[in-house]
């Protein structure tokens, strides 16, 4: 069912050099909720993520770990980042690993192209260097240490000392780009989204580029240069070319031209490297930039950007044991505004499960087939005559489709998801005033019995379909419960842009008893579900 639209969207790569924690996770299920929207409303989909492996950094943690980097990195690969997808039910299409061949030789290959081009020269460097960003820093970048730091340069983001780094590099001509970016951020308004992202960005284009170090010689954890193997390739050259490299760039031209340009959905702290090296390299190469590139923002803890080296990480698992990924899933991506940031509490999670997901939609699920399981034996009634109110339903429906489907263009999954659940609140409030237990009570109302049932249900068999790539688990439960996998064959087959036409779900469909979609979880005392394990 694909339309012949690409859509090809993809996550950073993460480092392996520590287990994954719920920052990690926030990218990857909006990423994965985007992917599944676009699949399933017919677009050629593809979704990447993968992990980032090369570099000072992971050189580091495997030594640090007792084991040399390939070690290092195929140990937390298939302990900890594979089983992340699992955890949070990622539908992913690839993971590309930058130790892999497929990435390493294209490369080189990349890398020899726009040195051939001109854009490479070798020269002197001397700067300070991030190792936790792998990146050198400018003065606006750098503090001033405190504590253990005290009178040493750290940087902004890490508050780990700066290292000094003397080398003789290969450079990219950077600089030559400063014009043909700016105009690319004119003529693309949403090359980099949201808008603060791309005024950030074309503020600091403004002031000039300047060249950029792409090679290093102290160490050997990388992709060697072609011309030169006594120096590797930066690692976030080496990085962002996973991209290209996993879509057949330089060895299948053929899924390249069907995936290229991609949609990059990175956290603010990463936004430069996409949105300014990274099309300035495929610029020089000849190749067309990415379609744009959306940045999101922090999951703040206790008021700090969440990070495993500031030991504020949280892992995935912890909130997916007690509330499962669904529920996961829904909350970062309902309640942050994608772009913004947004401070994560577990009191926060555990009352919008209770109220938004157990109490809203899991309880309108359960009530509404119970009761055609009570009223018409398990059988969905042909609707009657319709009534305002019933059409009030329909409409919210329509509108709803049309409205989340608009703002998932927009990548706003956040006001997709207010947009769905205005069904939510609406078909809630019909039962209530409708009074479906009331009205069964007399013989002369079977009719409008039979309306309010079909209402219910042809309501939820859209939420269904709606809430399907936010939601993975429980939809396909309703979707069992409703009985639509049998007439309507499989959820994820059904055409989302096409879930607003009202009576698809067929009367005479058999309803199957349902679970409840959103089970109760144990409010331990300190009001902190993941002690609950304890
Ligand atoms: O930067 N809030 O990898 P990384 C929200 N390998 N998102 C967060 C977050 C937080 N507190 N912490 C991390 C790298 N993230 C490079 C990328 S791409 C060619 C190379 C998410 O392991 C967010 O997506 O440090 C952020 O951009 C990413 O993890 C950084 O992951
Ligand atoms: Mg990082």
């Amino acid at each position: 069912m694909t339309s012949g639209r690409s859509f090809y969207i993809t996550t950073p790569i993460y480092y392996p050099s520590d287990v994954p924690h719920i920052g990690h996770g926030y990218t990857t299920v909006a990423v994965d909720a985007l992917a599944r929207w676009h699949r399933q409303a017919g677009d050629d989909t593809w979704m990447l993520t993968g992990t980032d492996e090369h570099g000072q950094k992971m050189l580091r943690a495997a030594a640090a770990n007792g084991a040399t980097p390939q070690e290092w990195v195929d140990r937390l690969v298939a302990e900890s980042w594979f089983p992340l997808l699992k955890t949070l039910d990622v539908a992913n299409d690839d993971f590309i690993r930058t130790t892999q061949p497929r990435h390493e030789e294209r490369v080189r290959q990349f890398v020899q192209a726009i040195h051939d081009r001109g854009y490479i020269y070798a020269g002197e460097f001397e700067a300070l260097y991030c190792v936790g960003c792998e990146e050198f820093k400018t003065e606006s970048e750098i503090v001033d240490g405190t504590g253990a730091f005290e009178g040493l340069k750290v940087c902004a983001i890490h508050s780990k000392p700066l290292e000094l780094l003397q080398e003789k590099n290969y450079f990219f001509k950077l600089s030559e780009f400063t014009e043909p970016l700016l105009k690319l951020y004119a003529e693309n308004p949403d090359f980099i989204r949201p808008e603060s992202a791309r005024n950030e960005v074309v503020s600091f284009v403004k002031q000039g580029l300047k060249d950029l170090s792409i090679s290093r010689s102290t160490f050997d954890w990388g992709i060697k240069v072609p011309w030169d193997e006594t120096h590797v390739i930066y690692v976030w050259v080496d990085a962002l070319l996973n991209y290209a490299t996993a879509v057949g760039f330089g060895s299948d031209p053929e899924e390249f031209a069907r995936r290229w340009p991609a949609y990059h959905v990175v956290g603010k702290d990463i936004l430069r490297f996409h949105a300014v090296i990274w099309p300035a390299m495929l610029m020089a190469a000849g190749v067309e930039v990415p379609r744009g590139v959306f940045a999101h923002g922090w999951l703040l803890v206790g008021g700090e950007k969440m990070s495993k080296s500031k030991l504020t990480g949280i892992a995935p698992t912890e909130i997916t044991d007690v509330f499962g990924s669904d529920a996961y899933r829904f909350y970062f991506l309902s309640a942050i505004a994608f772009g913004q940031d947004g401070s994560f509490s577990w009191e926060d999670l555990s009352a919008r499960y209770q109220a938004e997901l157990a109490n809203g939609f899991g309880n309108l699920a359960s009530r509404t087939t119970a009761m055609i399981a009570r009223y018409r034996e398990g059988i969905v009634p042909p609707a009657g005559e319709e009534t305002d109110g019933d059409r009030v339903i329909r409409e919210t429906v329509a509108n709803a489709v049309e409205r989340a489907d608009a703002a998932i263009e927009r990548f706003r999954l956040d006001e997709a998801i207010a947009a769905i659940w205005t069904i939510v609140d609406a078909l809630n409030l019909y039962i209530t005033e409708n009074e479906p237990w009331v009205l069964a009570k007399d013989e002369g109302l079977r009719s409008r019995l039979d309306t309010v049932l079909y209402t219910a249900a042809e309501g939820l068999r859209a939420l269904a379909v709606l809430l399907s790539p936010i939601m993975p688990i429980a939809t396909e439960k309703l979707w069992v419960g409703l009985g639509a996998a049998e007439s309507l064959g499989r959820l994820q087959d059904q055409a989302l842009r096409d879930a607003g036409r009202w009576g698809q779900l067929r009367p005479g469909t058999s309803v199957n008893a349902l679970a409840p979609l959103f089970p109760r979880v144990e409010q331990p005392g300190d009001g902190q579900p993941g002690a609950a394990k304890a």
